[in-house]
């Protein structure tokens, strides 16, 4: 039973190489993230237009914490004025956000933003942002282990009945779907600590193009690529589609 849906219903993208970028043009690194902001808007417009349900973008791992501290300002900084500015435009686009990544590192002021801009896109029903933001997939693995065994210690379940939904309840991505098309930019073929449980059946795409230029052209010619594979989950080809 091979499984051919041309769209997908929940695109994710890891956002590369905007450090690159900005360096190939002789800008700082903040540029870039300036610059990739651009292209955070053109790919929300185009995942909406195209019928994509869901579209998750990787905006900030834990580990990103690490950069040099300009820069997790600069980014910080920029995220706030994106989630201000952009919340009437992702309204009448029918677009809502949910930030998705542990809170408990942010500042007031982010922390603010990360509820103002729930609240304000609440009920956005044609496709749902997801902003991975301080996120980190061993992270969410670990919290989630200990949620399910407070659980068992507390009687509320037994070791027999975890099963794989209720690790995918467990999860930060609780109620979102798997993601069917993984898409990293920059040419890096990694994953970086990114959705792992729910990358399972993915499809991957690794343009060359650094994420400042990935607009929606190249959304398009992703989806383009999703739609010519061949999707079998583990099982062989159904011969009434050949
Ligand atoms: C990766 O490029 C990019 C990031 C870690 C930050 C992405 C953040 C934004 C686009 C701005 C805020 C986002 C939203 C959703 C409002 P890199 O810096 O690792 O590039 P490099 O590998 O070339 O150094």
């Amino acid at each position: 039973m091979s499984e051919k849906k041309s769209i997908p219903q929940h695109v994710a993208i890891i956002m590369d190489g905007n450090g690159r970028w900005a360096k190939q043009l002789g800008k700082e690194r903040y540029e870039g993230h300036i610059a990739g902001v651009e292209s955070v808007r053109a790919v929300v417009r185009a995942a909406a237009k195209s019928g994509v349900r869901w579209l998750t973008l990787y905006a900030f791992s834990t580990e990103n914490w690490g950069r040099p501290v300009e820069e997790v300002n600069a980014i910080m900084e920029l995220f706030c004025q994106t989630v201000v500015g952009e919340a009437p435009e992702l309204k009448k686009q029918g677009v809502s956000v949910r930030v998705m990544g542990e809170r408990k590192r942010f500042s007031e002021s982010v922390l603010r933003m990360i509820e103002y801009i729930e609240s304000a896109t609440a009920g956005g029903e044609r496709l749902t942002l997801v902003l991975a933001f301080n996120y980190s997939s061993r992270r969410e693995l670990l919290l989630a282990t200990r949620h399910i065994a407070c659980r068992v210690a507390a009687g509320e379940l037994s070791a027999e009945d975890i099963d794989e939904s209720v690790i995918g309840d467990s999860l930060m991505t609780r109620g979102i779907p798997d993601p069917d098309l993984i898409i990293r930019t920059s040419g890096e073929c990694r994953l970086s600590n990114f959705l792992l449980w729910q990358a399972s059946y993915a499809e991957f795409y690794f343009p060359e193009v650094l994420w400042p230029d990935f607009r929606e052209e190249a959304f398009e010619e992703a989806l383009r690529v999703y739609a010519g594979r061949d999707r079998r989950f583990g099982l062989v080809a159904d011969s009434s589609n050949e």
